[in-house]
């Protein structure tokens, strides 16, 4: 081939674009369109909006905008139950619009997943307007109905606080249809070749738009067989692969990321042999973060990463400490459960169904050291950080709102009335009152607030984002646990290639002080990464002295003494 200027620009588009493993060293950063900026002064945010804090995100580092569901609905499930999924819920711009936003995104080097609501449309979605004409009408079979309300009753109830049955009796219909979720929220018939080819006409839909993947919403739940949990089964591992299958045919550097709030073991399966979702949320982890902090012991995060290390090559767990939902505690043990309950969601108010609903920082009491600690840990572990819109800034939440509401208050962005986040004259247009409570207020809690003030806890964020960025150790490295006999701290390392980063973290509030035997890298420096800050020489014949102040952390990267910056006093 000949290079002239024009191949090669083909060719490092080309080579840019057929990055199939970007994701593994991406930090993703989940916000809802509606909750970001408004640009029409209606008191909901939309695609206009963001466009205009794009510059905010890529200044923040992060790679991957993950969109919360933006499909016209009736938003009784905040836009999870879809009435159409070819559109963009017309509070939130057009189609233009997106189209808009992704190539906005694209020229800032941003990429975009969204949320696809593979399990469940919502009732006034046509199809199943349709299906309720009865068995005549060709969209009945793509739902699932019964007779009777008994059928897969070895099926757990999600929503427990809300709904007593996953079966909803139809009064036109005169049948009961399914639904894991909301009783507005019914299941699609996967068993149904027209539902399973019609949703992967979605996937192409959207991927020809130009995004990047898809957050997969609720993928366990997708066939039902009875006498089984009707999660998990063989046949909704088999529908996703065949989704991946098909997005290898010309779509090879997008990706699937899973939502599956299980147990471990059935977790890890959803990566497949490397064949079904390039990522996984590792719901198995970030409860045991939060535990691990509680009883100042690293125990129980050491003993879930060695249990659930061994993934494909060309995967990564997605890792996050809050989302948009409640800090579920369904797969821990009924003892672990009500142990973080105890700790972290004293009031009643705090807890909704299974879990917590609470933002990052008043679950930690607003304290900025567990902040900066948790924040380091979910930068640090194996796996890809997603972080939830406005914990860069330590938001608050208002436990008064309904539902999972709390958390999902507007951007803060400035002091300005409406925190900035819209220019709506009656704050009652607002799609949800901003948060006032005094220690977490917008008018101080806010972007132009903390973007002035050198140590404010966004620019920390930004600061230890980069830091992460500098050393692909922690996006593709192995993770290997230091022992030290004392069990407040959790030692670390993070090696690939040629590259080996050792963090170290105090989960007690006490100082504290701990050897580690770094003997294997004799004669080289250990330098503190946040700082460039050299530490003294390791040494063979002696295990390697540190001291920690209360919940602090350290990362180094282990060099050659050349490679050292100079003792810092000298
Ligand atoms: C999981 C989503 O994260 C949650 O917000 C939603 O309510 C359910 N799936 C149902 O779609």
């Amino acid at each position: 081939m000949i290079y002239t200027p024009e191949s090669f620009i083909l060719f490092s588009m080309e080579k840019q674009s057929l990055d199939t493993l970007w994701f593994k060293d991406a930090v993703f950063y989940e916000l809802h369109v509606r909750t970001f900026k408004d640009s029409t002064e209606d008191g909901m945010g939309d695609f206009p909006g963001l466009i205009s804090k794009l510059d905010y995100l890529a200044r923040l580092g992060i790679d991957c905008i993950w969109l919360l569901p933006f499909f016209p609905s009736p938003l009784r499930d905040d836009g999870y139950d879809v009435s159409d999924f070819y559109n963009v819920h017309p509070d939130l711009g057009t189609l233009e619009d997106f189209k808009m936003f992704i190539k906005e995104a694209h020229k800032r080097g941003l990429r975009v997943i969204a949320d696809m609501v593979f399990n469940h449309v919502s009732v006034e979605h046509n199809w199943f307007q349709e299906a309720r004409q009865g068995p005549s009408n060709p969209k009945y079979n793509w739902f699932v109905w019964s007779q009777s309300s008994k059928k897969y009753s070895n099926a757990r109830i999600i929503f427990s606080d809300i709904e007593t049955s996953n079966w909803a009796w139809d009064p036109e219909v005169k049948a009961y249809y399914w639904h894991r979720f909301y009783n507005h929220q019914p299941d699609l018939n996967y068993e149904n070749p027209e539902v399973r080819e019609e949703m992967k006409k979605v996937v192409r839909f959207w991927l020809d738009l130009g995004l990047d993947g898809f957050r997969c919403d609720a993928v366990p739940y997708l066939f039902e067989k009875e006498g089984t949990k009707c999660e998990n089964l063989p046949e909704t591992h088999g529908f996703f692969k065949e989704v991946r299958a098909m997005m290898e045919q010309g779509y090879r550097d997008r990706i699937l990321l899973a939502e599956a709030n299980q147990w471990p073991t059935d977790t890890i399966e959803y990566f497949g042999d490397g064949d079904e979702f390039h990522m996984v949320f590792n719901f198995p982890l970030m409860p045991r973060i939060f535990m691990s902090l509680a009883r100042a012991n690293r125990q129980a995060i050491v003993d879930i990463i060695q249990q659930i290390s061994n993934i494909p090559k060309n995967c990564q767990w997605a890792t996050f400490l809050r989302n948009h939902d409640e800090l579920t505690l369904e797969m821990v043990t009924t003892e672990e459960r009500e142990f973080i309950l105890t700790e972290y969601a004293k009031h009643q108010k705090m807890r909704i169904n299974l879990g917590i609903r609470r933002r990052l920082a008043p679950l930690l009491d607003n304290d900025r050291l567990t902040m900066e600690l948790l924040t380091a840990l979910l930068l640090s572990l194996p796996g890809s950080p997603t972080i939830y819109y406005g914990d860069e800034l330590g938001m608050g939440d208002n436990t008064y709102l309904g539902d999972r509401n709390g958390v999902r208050t507007p951007m803060q962005w400035s002091p300005d009335a409406n925190a900035g986040f819209s220019e709506a004259v009656d704050p009652e247009y607002l799609y949800m009152p901003p948060v006032v409570n005094p220690s977490y207020h917008y008018e101080s809690i806010n972007v132009r607030t903390q973007e002035k003030m050198p140590y404010s806890f966004l620019n920390w964020n930004k600061k230890t984002i980069a830091i992460r960025k500098k050393s692909q150790a922690f996006g593709r490295g192995g993770f290997r646990v230091l022992g030290s006999e004392n069990e407040k701290i959790l030692a670390f390392l993070r090696e690939y290639k040629d590259e080996r980063v050792l963090c170290i973290f105090n989960l007690s509030r006490q100082p504290t002080f701990f050897h580690l035997d770094l003997s294997e890298f004799a004669n080289l420096i250990p330098v503190e990464m946040a700082n460039d800050t050299r530490f003294p020489r390791i040494k063979a014949e002696r295990p390697y002295f540190f001291t920690l102040t209360g919940h602090r952390f350290m990362w180094f990267k282990i060099v050659e003494p050349h490679l050292a910056p100079p003792k810092s006093f000298e």
